[in-house]
Formats: C-alpha cells, structure tokens, sequence
C-alpha cells in the first residue's frame, strides 16, 4: 500500500461490529488486512479467506487492482490510511489486524528516506496505538533488513555465515550516512514500539521478519504498472522483457536467501491459526535452504525466461557500480540467512520449494501480465516516425522512483 494517493482524506463509517467472544481463541471472524493490493496482500486475502470460511475480511489500499479476488465475505476499501476515522472503524471491527504497508524498495532508502521513514513508522503509529487500546491482535509485517548488513551474534562478533535469529543476533545496521538503513531503523524502531506495547500496555502482537519472498505480482515493471527500479527480480524480468542488460549491483556476489510467496503466505496464515502461541513472539520467515547470490538469481531467470521465449534476445548480465545504479548512501546487506527454528516449532512450517521449483511459475506470471504490453509498444515505438532518438535502448523505465508495497 503505497502512502500516496490523490484521494481526498474523508471519514469513512463501516458498518457491522464482530462480538466479542467469551472463551478464546476462537477463530478470527473479521480481518483487517492493510496494503492487501500489495504482492503479498494479494495472496494473503484469498488464502484467508478459504482458510476461514466464516470470516470476513477488510481489504485496505489506495490501489487494489492486483486483489483479483471477488467474495461476499471481502470489502474492497480505497483508502489511505490515515482517511479520517478509517483506523478507527477498522480496529472496533477486526479481531487481527495485519499491517503490510509499507514503502519497501531500496532504491526509495537512500533518495526519499524521509516517506519511507513517515511511511514505515510515523504513520504506523496511531493503527499500533488502536491496536493496544481495543486489544486487537495485531500481525505486523517488519523486515529481515532490521538485521542489518549481516548476522552479527549477541556479544558483537560477526560471524557472516551465521543464520540470523530473532532473539539472538544483533541488530547492526551502517552509519548514519548511508541512508540505505533508514528504513531498517524505521522498522526496528517500530518492532520496538510494538513490543514495548506488548509488555507494558497490554497489545496483542506478533512480528513477522519476511526474508526475500518472491512470486507472481512482485513490484512492478517500470513504465507499465510503476516507475523507477523495483526489487531485484522485477528489475531482472523487466530486463529480460525488454532485451535489455540485467543489471548486477557491484557484481552481485551479494547473497539473499528466497522464499516462494504461496509458502510465505501459509505460514502467516497458520500465524493466525496459533495466538497462544505467537502471540508476544517476533518470527522470521524465509528459506535458510535457498541461499544465493544475485548473479546466480540472475542467471536461473535468464534460464527459465529463454526456454519460454527462445526467440527474444539472449540475457545479457552486466556490472554496474552501486552509487551509478542507487545513488550516494546506498549500502548492501551481504549475507541474509534466517533461522526458521522458531518458526518450524511454533507453525510446523518447512518451507520446501528451491528456487529452480519457483521459477518458471513466476517467469509465466510476468511474461502474461507484461510482455504483450512491451511488444506492442516496441511495435509503435519501431514504426514511430524516426523522431525518436536511434539507437535508444529498448528499456521503457523512467528514471524517477517508485514505491512498493509489501
Ligand atoms: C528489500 C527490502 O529492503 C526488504 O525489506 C525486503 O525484505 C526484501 O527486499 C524482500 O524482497 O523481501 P533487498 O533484498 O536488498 O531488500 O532488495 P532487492 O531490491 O530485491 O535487492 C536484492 C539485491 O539485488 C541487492 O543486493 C541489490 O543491490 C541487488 N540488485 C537489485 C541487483 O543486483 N540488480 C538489480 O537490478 C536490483
């Protein structure tokens, strides 16, 4: 759920208020899912809505076209979040809120922290502070990025290979300068808001850390549906569509580890299944088994992407500096596995599939949605009058930035 919109801020009045139920826990009767028009809300909101049958789910966003569902049980609210009375409205009728806004691209971290930080934290505060005061349960989605550039153990030694641990491993992120990490601050500092109302004033929390999910409908492709540079593996298929160069950040001998969406999705939804025992708990969720690096990301999508159109132009990758490709104040995280020790004992979660499993669903996805788009246009573009510049690369991003939703 992007923060920007060019809706008027309104009161919003809903109707119909969910009873609260002596004996708990009884299953969820009404959810209110914020930024479902997102990559993961879009997933979420179906699997909710088939896990309970009995529920009813408001789906919040300023845009929900990627929420292809259609249910009695689903209200489709367009709205900001702070439209006036909305939180409001929303935690007198929800017995869980999951919060997913966010402004999650870190190509906006180093060259518009201050909305990412507002988006992040600032704004986030009064649904937190509803929360607590109505004693909602509220599942909020944080990051892996609050572990900072790489697991660093609890007395400070920094152990690079080691899996990053929700209760163990520092949070350490870079200085001040490199504005990368404002938004793992803004995170964190929010985790530490949460959790303080937990302790001390009685919220109902759980935090999510989600490492690198991947699948259909991630970001945007620059151009068509969003402009600037999304995430890493719409930038590749944007690359791959459009005959250009998958760009590699300083090499791309960074590592991330990939979860598939449909698995991430299954473990929040077996979150709400558990309150008793995730509540009060921060849970990291990703796949410690598919660890690699950006250039063999790189390389597995050219694959897949070449055996579904043999008669586009073949991938080509190139090196480009982080600072030619961010700008000033970027910085990397280097390593980022998870422990999902936690996650496995409270959830019975293993996430299975590798990322080759994942691919060619995801590649599918992207080349429906997209690719005739970008041929059409490469079409009017090649009999446009020769006006436009020869020889321009066949890119259609703009090079301003765009949001992303979780
Ligand atoms: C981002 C967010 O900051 C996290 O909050 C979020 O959890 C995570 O995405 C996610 O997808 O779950 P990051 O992994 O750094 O973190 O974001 P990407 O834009 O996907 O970049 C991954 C790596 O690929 C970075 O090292 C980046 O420099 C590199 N990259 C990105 C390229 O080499 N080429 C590109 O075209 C784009």
């Amino acid at each position: 759920m992007s923060p920007a919109s060019s809706r008027a801020a309104r009161p919003l009045r809903l109707a119909g208020v969910s009873r609260p139920r002596p004996g708990a826990p009884a299953a969820p009767r009404r959810f209110a899912v914020l930024g479902a028009g997102g990559f993961i809300g879009s997933h979420l909101v179906p699997a909710l809505l088939a896990r309970f049958p009995d529920a009813t789910v408001d789906a919040v966003d300023v845009n929900l076209d990627k929420l292809e569902v259609r249910a009695a049980r689903l209200e489709r609210i367009h709205a900001r979040l702070d439209t006036p009375g909305l939180v409001d409205d929303l935690t007198r009728r929800a017995d869980v809120v999951v919060s997913l806004t966010a402004l999650c691209n870190p190509a906006l971290y180093n060259t518009r922290p201050l909305e990412v930080i507002d988006a992040n934290y600032t704004e986030l505060i009064p649904l937190v502070k509803a929360c607590t005061a109505r004693r909602r349960w509220l599942v909020h989605l944080s990051t892996c990025e609050v572990y900072g550039r790489t697991a660093v153990s609890g007395h400070g030694r920094v152990r690079p290979t080691e899996r990053m641990s929700e209760d163990g491993t520092a949070l350490c992120l870079g200085p001040v300068h490199k504005e990368r990490w404002s938004y793992a601050a803004a995170k964190q500092l929010l985790e530490r808001v949460i959790w303080a109302e937990g302790q001390h004033a009685g919220l109902p929390f759980t935090l999510v850390r989600p490492f690198n999910v991947i699948g259909p409908r991630m970001d945007f492709v620059p151009g068509i549906d969003g402009e600037g540079i999304p995430r890493v593996l719409a930038s590749f298929m944007h690359a791959l569509m459009t005959g250009g160069d998958l760009l590699l950040v300083d090499g791309g001998a960074q590592r991330r580890s990939f979860v598939y969406v449909d698995e991430f999705v299954d473990a929040l939804v077996r979150i709400v299944e558990r309150p008793r025992a995730c509540q009060g708990q921060i849970l990291n969720l990703g796949n410690p088994r598919n660890d690699l690096t950006i250039r063999a990301l790189a390389r597995a999508l050219a694959e897949v992407y070449r055996s579904r159109r043999p008669d586009r132009p073949a991938a080509r990758l190139r090196r480009v500096s982080a600072r030619e490709y961010y700008g000033a104040g970027y910085d990397d995280s280097v390593v980022r596995i998870p422990s999902i020790a936690k996650a496995t004992r409270l959830l019975g979660w293993r996430p299975r599939l590798s990322v080759p499993e994942m691919l060619p669903a995801i590649v599918d996805d992207y080349v429906a949605r997209y690719q005739p788009i970008i041929e059409a246009r490469l079409e009017a573009r090649l009999e446009a009058p020769l006006r436009d510049a020869p020889g321009a690369p066949a890119r259609l991003g703009a090079t301003g930035t765009g949001g992303g939703a979780a």
